[in-house]
């Protein structure tokens, strides 16, 4: 997959970070750097392309997501950062996932179906991606979620939703909201960076 990678610190984990609908790798490079000067950042760009814009799965139209591809598109992501783990000899133990939207969508699906991989994960602006009768264990893997309570992609019951399964699946889930609609704000990432710190 397309990707930059920028060493950081030993010890410090590596953020993971998916970019939203049109967006690219180097998206969230700088929220990243906000979060933590000292990690180590994988920037990475989805594969599917949807009318010119990047996206990490297909769609079939706004807010219904195509599950075979989306479950495809995850097995896919999740070797490809086992990969770059080895590429790049980073602890693939020692992974946080940071995703805005689309990203925030396909990181909720690797937490869904791997389970407990993952040191933690910042959903920002995140839906519920697929919906089984259950899920793996989350009980190790801290999440934070931010949303816009008026936000016309992802509603407030869906975000609801989404919280209630990561907690049932055992995770320790913080929020933030905002009336900003689907805006991801200054004030969002300094509440992640709050919770990341705060966390690890
Ligand atoms: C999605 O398709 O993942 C969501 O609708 C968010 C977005 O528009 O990217």
């Amino acid at each position: 997959m397309k990707h930059i990678f920028k060493q950081g610190l030993e010890q410090h984990p590596t953020l993971v970070l998916l970019h939203g609908t049109g967006g690219n790798e180097h998206d969230l490079l700088s929220i990243g750097e906000i979060i933590d000067p000292n990690a180590s950042l994988l920037g990475i760009k989805g594969n599917i392309l949807e009318n010119g814009m990047p996206r990490f799965f297909k769609r079939l139209a706004e807010g219904l997501f195509d599950e075979e591809d989306l479950r495809f598109r995850t097995e896919e992501l999740h070797d490809f950062i086992e990969e770059a783990a080895q590429t790049y000899g980073f602890d693939k133990n020692n992974v946080l996932l940071l995703g805005y939207s689309n990203g925030a969508n396909i990181a909720g699906s690797l937490l869904l179906t791997y389970g407990n991989i993952y040191q933690g994960a910042a959903l920002l602006h995140p839906m519920v991606p697929m919906r089984q009768a259950s899920y793996p264990s989350l009980n190790q893997t801290p999440i934070f979620i931010s949303a816009g309570r008026n936000d016309p992609i992802c509603a407030m019951p869906e975000t609801d939703e989404l919280i209630e399964i990561l907690e049932e699946a055992g995770s320790t889930v913080s929020s933030f909201w905002h009336d900003f609609g689907h805006r991801l704000t200054a004030e969002e990432v300094a509440a992640t960076k709050q919770w990341y710190q705060q966390t690890f």
